[in-house]
Parts: structure tokens; sequence; C-alpha cells
């Protein structure tokens, strides 16, 4: 039927391992692949930023991602319910809980983002990019961004349209539509890559991003590398721990962690590649920031043939791309308040989704009026970034990792991983161990480092 997913009378699942794929892909691939994934990078320094979060991805975040799995297959709920009915009467849950704090305010400016790509569509289409310099396509985006207005209304356009999915059930067209999505997303990226790549002077985007620096390696950096793995791979919040309770028994979890993350860095990567070479082909600045792919890529389009066209895919993939995880995260929070409250889906939608609007507006103004408001030397829009991915997620994917590993019963896990013989006693051990110390110790070092106790 037409319902989200987990609010049927009987517990619904993923009728193919397709689909499950697709649904867990679409909720990973998102502005964190394509937006956030470049300008961190950017931020950070480039190549020693890069072999940090490969390893962040691999050592941490697939083995969370399995934990989180794991815990949602075998407590069969959300993510507060799946604590509670693994760990009755104890206080886990409350890892739950973080989690949905967590996409409430991720979810507040990642509206807006996701707005702008509204704003990139129109512009594309009305050719507004052809024949401007550098400098003025930065300017385009600096004063869209920084207007009271614009952004704002695209923002509640794109929030409108995540609430009508979410209240009126997130329809089998979705999951569909992001399997169609999903590859042709990836085939523009790699049209961009090979267009960027023989840009005049490109080559040194790619020396940014694969020639490691490691003199720019500090506790800040790897906290970085550290929370946008949990981004970009949506852990810590519970997303997966509630589309693993739809996993059907026969799946191999092992297998469907390996191919999303794979899915999520590939998309990463290619969109470095193409979005690089052309930050320095064009002169831009790699820290630029937040701007970068609203800066760079609209310079590629106007250089190449057929930009017209691609320009206006490629935004128009990007909304798709960011609405699956929009999707996603507003769904944690509906699911919440409905249990919680006992409230109507529809109502209880139209409150959380009028709430995010409501502080997403507030950050989009700190890009231009209240810009003047600045928390640790950020404007309230990028300190709920830094915020929410660098403390929030890495807090919830820490308790979901010591909950894995040093809670739940050691049969429990063997029986959810090795299914028919789907999974080498081998591997179980090696993500128990990842599990157990290096994702938790890992965590707590990153934070101490960060706080400058170590
Ligand atoms: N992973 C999504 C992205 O990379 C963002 C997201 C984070 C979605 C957390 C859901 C939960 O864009």
């Amino acid at each position: 039927n037409g319902n989200s997913l987990g609010e049927t009378k009987g517990r619904e699942s993923f009728k193919s391992s397709f689909g499950l794929l697709a649904a867990a892909v679409g909720s990973a691939v998102g502005l964190g692949n394509i937006w956030r994934f470049p300008y961190i990078t950017g931020v950070n320094g480039g190549g020693a930023f890069l072999i940090i979060y490969l390893f962040c991805v691999v050592a941490i975040g697939l083995p969370v991602m399995l934990a989180e799995f794991v815990i949602g297959r075998e407590g069969k709920k959300d993510a507060i319910g799946s604590f509670k009915y693994l760990a009755p009467g104890k206080k886990w849950y409350i890892s739950g809980v973080l989690g949905v704090l967590a996409a409430f305010f991720i979810l507040s400016f990642y509206g807006v983002i996701a707005g702008w790509t509204l704003e990139y569509i129109v512009s594309a289409a009305g050719n507004q990019f052809a024949g401007k310099s550098a400098a003025e396509i930065g300017g385009f985006f600096t004063s869209f961004i920084s207007s009271p207005i614009k952004p704002i209304i695209w923002q509640v356009v794109f929030m409108s349209i995540t609430a009508i999915i979410v209240a009126t059930g997130v329809e089998k067209g979705i999951e569909k539509f992001s399997k169609l999505m999903i590859p042709l997303l990836l085939l523009i990226i790699i049209i961009l890559d090979i267009r960027a790549l023989t840009l005049p002077g490109g080559m040194a985007g790619i020396e940014f991003l694969f020639k490691p620096d490691f003199s720019k390696i500090n506790g800040k950096v790897i906290l970085a590398a550290l929370g946008h793995a949990f981004f970009s791979l949506s852990l810590g919040m519970g997303i997966m721990i509630t589309y693993g309770s739809y996993i059907p028994k026969e799946e191999k979890l092992g297998k469907t962690a390996l191919k999303v993350s794979i899915a999520d860095t590939l998309i990463a990567l290619l969109a470095g590649v193409a979005i690089f070479p052309a930050v320095f082909a064009f002169g831009i600045a790699p820290d630029s920031g937040p701007g970068l792919v609203f800066i760079t890529l609209p310079n590629v389009f106007a250089q190449m043939p057929g930009g017209y066209f691609f320009s206006i895919m490629f935004f128009l993939l990007l909304a798709l791309a960011a609405l699956t995880s929009t999707i996603s995260l507003l769904e944690v929070v509906v699911a919440y308040i409905i249990e919680t409250f006992k409230m109507e889906r529809k109502k209880a939608t139209l409150i959380s989704a009028t709430l995010i609007t409501l502080i997403g507006m507030v950050a989009s103004l700190s890009n231009g009026n209240l810009s003047y408001i600045q928390i640790f030397g950020k404007n309230i829009f990028d300190f709920i970034d830094y915020l929410t991915a660098n403390y929030f997620l890495t807090t919830g994917a820490f308790l979901s990792s010591i909950f894995f590993a040093w809670k739940l019963d050691k049969e429990v896990i063997k029986n959810q991983l090795t299914n028919q013989g789907a999974f080498q006693v081998d591997y179980i051990k090696a993500f128990y161990f990842l599990l157990k110390f290096v994702a938790p110790i890992g965590i707590i070092f990153v934070f101490l480092t960060e706080v400058g106790l170590i």
C-alpha cells in the first residue's frame, strides 16, 4: 500500500534486494556527496583529508552501518523502539532520541541547500550562466544565498514537497524513482568528470584531491572526516536501524552495507573529480566553503558542448538526490512524534516540517542579514552543519557500536550475520573487533583531540 514504511499494521519489508539497496543508497547519496564532500575536502586541505576519510568509511562507517542494520532487523522497530525492544527498561533508547534531534537540525539547513538546487534549475533553464565569467558566477551565488527572501521561498517549496510525500506515505514510485535516478546521476557526473579533466589547468585539481599533504592533518581535520563519513552514509541517527527493520531475513546484511558504502563513496569521489579540476582551472579558492559546487559547476557547464542541457539535468538530479535524503530525514522525526505523542501522521508531519523549516529560515538568513551572529566563529548555518555532523552523529554512532559489541547477545549477532552461511566467521570477527574497539576508541580519541585534551 501507499503508507510510509513502518506505518502499516504488519511489518513491511523491502520486496527486492535492489529496492532495498535503492532505498538505502537513496538516503545515503545526496547533497552530502556532491555538495558537502567537495567543500569539506577543500576546507580541510585535500588529499590528506581524503585518505583519512576513506579510512573512516572502511574502518568505522561500514561496521557501524552493519551494526545499525543488525539492531534494526533484530529489534524490528524504528530507532528508539528497537533499542527499547532489545534492552527493555534501559536507557539505550536515548541514542535514538539523539538521532531524532540530529535529523531535526540537519534537515533544517539541508532543506535550505536543497532549495538552492531549485533556484539553479530555474537559472540553468533560463541560460543565466552562459557567457559569464567565474567571478560573475561566484557573485550570482553569493548575492542569491545572502538575499533574505528568495532562498527561503525555495526552501519552503522544497520542504513542502518533502512534507507532502512523507504525509501521504513514501509511495512505491519513490523507490522505483531512486532506482532510475541514481544510475542517471552517476552517468551525468561521469560526463562532467570527462569535461573537467580535459580543462586546461585542471590537473592541479586532481593533484589537490589525491596528493596528500600530511602537514595539514590535525584533530579538527580528523573529526571532520569522521563526521562527514557518518553524514554521508546516513549513520548515527537511526535511519539505517529503521531500514534494517524492513530487510527480509534472507538478505545478507554485510553485503548490503558494503554495497551502500561503495556506491556512496564512489559518487562522492566522482563529484570531487568533477569539481576540483574546475576549481583550479577557473581560479576559484578550493576552501571557499559551502558554495563550492554552486560556483564551480556552472563554470564547467558554460564551457562544454551541450552545457545548457547538462546544467538543467544536473541540478534536477541533484534536487532529486536531495529529495530522497530529505524524505528519510523527515521520516525519522515524524515516526518519532507519531509514536511518542500518538499523533496522526498528517498532523505530525505538518508540525515537524513547519518547525524545521522555521529553524532553517534562520539558518538561511544567517548567510545574509543575520551573518553578524557568530557562534564559535561560524554563522548559524555553518554552525548547525558543523555541530550535527561532528557531534550528534558521532555520538549516535558511538552508542550504536557500543551497544552492538558490548551489549547485544553474541548469538543474536551470529544469527543475524551467518544466516545461510552468508558470512564467513572470519569476517564477523573482524567486524566485531572494529565495533568493539576501533570504532568507539577512535571516536573518543577524535573527540578528545578536537577539544584539545590530547
Ligand atoms: N546521507 C545524506 C547525504 O549525504 C544526508 C543524510 C544524513 C540523510 C543523515 C539522512 C541522514 O546527503
